[in-house]
């Protein structure tokens, strides 16, 4: 790839062809536990947040009616930083000269001003749409000329609260290195190879512990031994209306075949298996160009979610109030060699795999340098992806309407998307697994449901 074209790629700030893209889909701003006391004690005093997303400084407020705002930073009276203002529960006041704005941006007092003064009145400060979906905020940050589209019906959203849980994690680098690790199936068996199985019953929340869907001979198999047997993996992918559906298929018998369906939603999102009856939907948030938040949906299709189990599986691995992962390039990762001889294929960690793909991701350096990589028949998706991106990036630059889920006329082809990861008949694999997402879906207590016009 030539310099130019990676940087066209990755660049995320306001008037970069890349930044300008990815402002027409909802990104995530925060989670709604951010504003939790219990996880933020700030958040007992002061219902303040300053934000950087897309290479810009935002401050997140809620105000006395629950009502929040995503405003930029700067004061529009000379400049000062609102992120420090007082949150006085009808709107926020910055503490240089008191001038005071409420959710929508508006400034509605500036009281050194004379009295009679209406020039708060022509005073507004730029404010960004949110909404709140599965635990998470959502911002939008495109043209202000433009109305956004809706969210997408997509499984993570249209779940009832009790049915989803949300987490997030900072990484030290661009977003798309990281997304790519996402849509890249062949890594599992190597990055994530454990050299042991653990118990399929304590496999609850985590990646890769549960069990392949189907059997060997009646014998449940855990992924991560289908994944460690199993190297070579087939993969090829379709297009679809919200992106690319990716199968990689891991011929095990004569009779068996594993397959691993998957799906890149465009332009950050992926969604993959967690076990039978959860998925992951991952999306990567540029905060600028060379740091990103994971946000993570797990979705079940079958009891509610433990949210308060999954929080606490991954609350060890970061430090509130930002979600700064603990292991990281100042230590390393935790590697440690000794693990990597007897335990695992990486050696960092057999607990939490997010630390193997934020290594993959971060130790490529703050941006991948792709003009100087080598790329095989397993990144095929990685290619088409980037097609993908290029051109989507060209369409929006040229006018055009960016494609998938920022394309409201599509909403109605989207849906989904389904996942799996089983063990099927080697010569009737398809049929196999869509007759397993449809027995899931039939059984999801939610599905069918209109969950998100229920809670309007
Ligand atoms: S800079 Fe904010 S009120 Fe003056
Ligand atoms: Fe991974």
């Amino acid at each position: 790839m030539k310099a130019e074209l990676n940087q066209r790629l990755t660049q995320v700030g306001p008037g970069t062809p890349g930044g300008e893209l990815l402002r027409r889909y909802w990104q995530p701003v925060a989670l709604l536990d951010e504003f939790d006391p219990a996880l933020d004690p700030r958040m007992a005093v002061r219902t303040v947040k300053p934000v950087r997303l897309l290479g810009q400084n935002l401050v997140l407020f809620r105000d006395a009616q629950g009502q929040f705002g995503l405003l930029d930073r700067d004061c529009p009276h000379r400049g000062a930083d609102l992120a420090f203002g007082r949150n006085e529960g009808d709107g926020l006041r910055c503490p240089f000269h008191g001038w005071k704005f409420d959710t929508s941006g508006q400034c509605i007092e500036t009281p050194a001003e004379p009295a009679g003064s209406t020039l708060c009145t022509r005073i507004r400060q730029r404010s960004y749409p949110l909404q709140t979906a599965s635990g998470v905020l959502f911002a939008w940050l495109g043209p202000e000329s433009q109305t956004p589209p809706p969210l997408p019906a997509l499984d993570c959203f249209a779940a009832p609260a009790s049915h989803t849980f949300a987490f997030k994690g900072l990484w030290h680098c661009n977003w798309l290195q990281s997304f790519e690790v996402g849509i890249d199936p062949a890594h599992a068996s190597y990055l994530h190879r454990f050299f042991n199985d653990a118990s399929l019953e304590d496999s609850y929340g985590k990646q890769f512990r549960g069990a392949s869907a189907g059997d060997v001979g009646g014998e449940r198999w855990p992924m991560t031994r289908v994944m460690r047997e199993f190297g070579q993996p087939q993969i090829s992918f379709e297009a679809t209306p919200y992106g690319l559906q990716l199968t990689a298929l891991r011929p095990m018998t004569e009779e068996l075949t594993h397959v691993r369906i998957t799906n890149a939603v465009f332009p950050q999102t992926f969604v993959i298996p967690l076990s039978e009856t959860m998925t992951i939907t991952q999306m990567h948030v540029p905060v600028d160009d060379t740091h990103n938040y994971w946000y993570a949906f797990f979705t079940s299709f079958d009891g509610p979610v433990d949210k308060e189990a999954m929080r606490n599986q991954r609350l060890p691995a970061v430090t509130l109030p930002d979600y700064i992962p603990k292991s990281g390039r100042q230590n390393h990762w935790g590697f440690n060699p000794e693990e990597q001889q007897t335990r695992t294929y990486l050696g960092m960690g057999e607990d939490d795999i997010n630390v193997h793909d934020q290594w993959a991701c971060e130790s490529m350096g703050a941006i991948q340098d792709r003009t100087r990589e080598h790329l095989g028949t397993t990144d095929r998706v990685i290619m088409a992806n980037r097609r993908l991106l290029q051109q989507a990036i060209d369409t929006v630059e040229q006018g055009g309407t960016p494609p998938g889920i920022a394309d409201a006329a599509l909403h109605s082809a989207i849906s989904g998307p389904d996942t799996v990861d089983g063990i099927a008949p080697a010569k009737d694999w398809q049929a196999w697994w869509q007759e397993g997402v449809r027995a899931k879906r039939e059984n999801a207590p939610w599905v069918g449901r209109d969950v998100m016009a229920e809670s309007k």
